[in-house]
């Protein structure tokens, strides 16, 4: 960012230590609570209205969804230290502080980011007790950490059946403890960026850099001081101008697994074997933010991420510029589909991938990093 630029800036409003949950409205929630179920979270409440679904970590939850006529993001639920911080917000917004609902507790403002997009910020918030469980010791070439023990996942190999049709299903989900990020499509990546910084406080992680030099988006983490932040907690966009359709979407959310690798093999394998959901992106290991990740779509053709082993970084790990095309070729794993970050019905996404080849062709022809 030009030194122009960064004189214009403001300092933050608030400074959030973490996103909470991702909100939506969709037509067909009993759907959806099944995607979750196989996603690999756990129901707080289901009712003919509303769904609410936490992971094992200490979130009252991290997904929630309202019955309505058409299939929308509504917002990302982040959380602040301080009441001050939510006033700053509320005065800056002209809008009201609210009390959450009955599960999250606390107080809240409802923003709008520059696209439209919905911002909920909370302070004071309910916490539930983690839900415990074992993480697996592993073995690797040089480090032997577990020695006259078996490494069993689950129940072993009991998870696997056989369906009437003779085909083999996992029955395993994943296990989901917490949502770490979400990735935006914007109109405007730097006036984004700027927009929560300013906001919310989050700082560059990385910049992502187009063909012609400009930021065209970037990865922005909590400013936490010297506690750690996960290396993004949203993933900013920009879009050209002729994918306006898709400025101010929602792109996907990532959800950080229990445990390891495991976690996520076991859920790639049971989200395949039930044969019901698009995969999107995956199995690989991203360049930027290092997670080994898994991309499904649910049941209204939102992207959900499994991810582990994540980079963590302090405040004062200063920013890095980094070419558009480090996004998309991951350390290794499989090129992504031209559909990656979209939202689209599962039933039209073979469609727009054939019609929009693009991203392979970045891949073989684009610049290189
Ligand atoms: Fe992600």
């Amino acid at each position: 960012m030009s030194d122009e630029m960064s004189n214009e800036i403001k300092q933050p409003l608030a400074k959030v230590s973490d996103i909470i949950f991702i909100r939506f409205q969709l037509r067909d929630i009993e759907a959806q609570a099944e995607y979750l179920d196989d996603f690999g979270m756990i129901a707080v409440e289901k009712t003919d209205t509303a769904i609410f679904y936490r992971g094992t970590g200490s979130d009252a939850y991290i997904y929630a969804a309202e019955k309505g006529e058409s299939d929308a993001f509504l917002a990302a639920g982040y959380e602040v230290d301080t009441l001050e911080e939510l006033q700053a917000l509320a005065t800056a917004a002209g809008v009201e502080i609210e009390a959450g609902d009955a599960h999250m507790g606390g107080q809240m403002v409802r923003l709008k980011d520059p696209d439209g997009l919905g911002v909920e910020v909370y302070h004071g918030v309910n916490k539930s007790a983690s839900i415990d469980e074992n993480v697996p010791v592993l073995n690797s070439g040089k480090q032997k950490n577990r020695l006259n023990e078996t490494q069993r996942f689950g129940s072993g190999a009991d998870e696997w059946d056989l369906d009437e049709a003779g085909n083999m299903k996992y029955a395993l989900p994943s296990s989901v403890m917490r949502l770490g990020h979400t990735a935006i499509n914007v109109k405007d990546g730097p006036c984004s960026i700027k927009w929560y910084y300013e906001m919310l406080g989050m700082i560059v992680s990385d910049n992502i850099i187009t063909p012609e030099g400009d930021v065209g988006g970037a990865f922005i983490r909590c400013d936490n001081g010297d506690m750690p932040s996960d290396h993004h907690t949203l993933n900013v966009v920009g879009l050209p101008p002729e994918a306006e359709p898709f400025h101010g979407t929602f792109g996907h959310a990532g959800f950080e697994m229990e445990k390891s690798l495991d976690d996520l093999m076991a859920g790639h394998f049971h989200m395949k074997t039930s044969g019901k959901y698009v995969h999107e992106w995956g199995i690989g290991r991203h360049l930027l933010g290092s997670q080994l990740y898994d991309y499904w779509r649910d049941s209204a053709g939102f992207i959900l991420e499994h991810w582990t082993d994540g980079d963590l970084l302090t405040a004062d790990k200063p920013p890095q510029n980094v070419p558009f095309i480090d996004v998309i070729k991951g350390q290794y794993g499989p090129i992504p589909h031209s559909s990656f970050n979209m939202s689209l019905p599962s039933e039209a996404v073979e469609e727009f991938r054939q019609a929009v080849p693009g991203l392979v062709d970045m891949f073989i022809k684009g610049p290189s990093s």
